[in-house]
């Protein structure tokens, strides 16, 4: 069999550990392996490099994708469909393994459907993908970001200052969730619970009334304020939207700080993360979670179990249906909200 890969949406650290898995793995079962470069794109394009041992050599400490990303939907280019039937006929690709979240495995059910061979790789620093318990990324993300508060922290202490921490989660709190809870944020505000501003700052008063001189607050870019009775709403960046329909969100982090300290008096900083979350080596929990998964989507592909993703359910991956992954978004689990709030104020 002739198999093509591709990494498809916002890039994140443990694709290259997916990547040589798949390669590996596929190599060993008697199959020739291509990778199709930024996502849908290349394949739109027929653009695709040969991965051999070789070429996936090195990698699997490497951040980002060796075969590059792109927000490409297949279905926003007119005879994109047919278009990727007729590429794969051409260059005798007999399956794909599409890793990508929400989007990217949204075009590969789509294309299942037509009659295309493809199995997904769950991959998002959101980990808001259903049908998985943890999507590789996440855990790099969340490190990340505690090692960021754990570093405001004591800086925050120096100057008597409140610290607002945007952190990356666009629909779910779950980097916001983890990483706050891990770095011992004071309060942590989450896109799936729109707050008021009057009570985050009663609960920094009543923190500072009590004796704490600083506080750290961990905020979702896209947490929304819930103005029911002021004036503003979520907070987006740009209104540009990509090809799947999302808007550049950002700048929560900022208008929270202000707020607080229109309103409470505490000098206030704003710290965004952004891309940092994104970016640099996996860790030890991704590059194993992104090698069992490239292995398992392998196996998938060996068996021809196509028009499934690969999947951590506890301990073990299993395969789910493609569709059952991006039918609807995994938002936090409330019982994990209400443990990090005993922690609030
Ligand atoms: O989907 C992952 C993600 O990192 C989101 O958390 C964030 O909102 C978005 O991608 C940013 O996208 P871009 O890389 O296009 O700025």
């Amino acid at each position: 069999m002739k198999i093509g890969v591709l990494t498809g949406g916002g890039d994140c650290p443990g694709l290259n550990p997916v990547i040589r898995a798949v390669v590996r793995k596929s190599i060993q079962n008697g199959h020739e392996v291509v990778g199709f470069t930024e996502g849908w794109k290349g394949l739109l394009e027929n653009k695709y490099i040969d991965l051999d041992v070789d070429a996936v050599s090195g990698i699997l400490h490497r951040g980002g994708t060796i075969l590059r990303s792109s927000r490409t939907n297949v279905y926003k280019v007119p005879n994109g469909e047919a278009t990727i039937i007729k590429n794969m006929k051409e260059s005798g690709i007999d399956a794909l393994v599409a890793i990508g979240g929400e989007d990217t495995l949204g075009v590969a059910t789509k294309l299942y459907k037509a009659g295309v061979k493809v199995v997904g790789v769950p991959k998002t620093i959101d980990n808001d993908l259903n049908a998985t318990d943890y999507t590789f990324g996440f855990d790099t993300a969340v490190n990340i970001a505690m090692e960021a508060i754990d570093r405001l922290h004591t800086t925050a202490e120096s100057h008597n200052r409140v610290m607002v921490v945007e952190v990356m989660g666009r629909h779910a709190g779950w980097i916001a969730l983890h990483s706050g809870m891990a770095g011992g944020a004071d309060i942590i505000l989450i896109p799936e619970q729109p707050f008021k501003m009057d009570e985050v700052c009663e609960v920094l008063k009543k923190r500072h009334a009590r004796g704490k001189n600083f506080s750290i607050v961990v905020v979702a870019e896209g947490a929304q304020w819930d103005t029911s009775d002021e004036k503003e709403s979520m907070i987006l960046q740009s209104q540009e939207l990509d090809s799947f329909g999302h808007v550049r969100l950002g700048g929560i982090g900022n208008l929270l700080a202000s707020e607080i300290e229109k309103r409470t008096g505490f000098e206030t900083r704003a710290t965004i993360l952004g891309h940092v979350q994104r970016g640099g080596s996996p860790t030890a929990y991704d590059r194993v979670l992104g090698t069992r998964f490239g292995v398992f989507a392998a196996e998938l592909v060996q068996k021809g179990d196509f028009g499934k993703m690969a999947s951590l359910k506890g301990t073990e991956i299993v395969a789910v249906p493609l569709e059952a992954a991006t039918g609807e978004l995994k938002t936090v689990d409330q019982k994990l909200m209400d443990v990090a709030a005993t922690f609030f104020g």
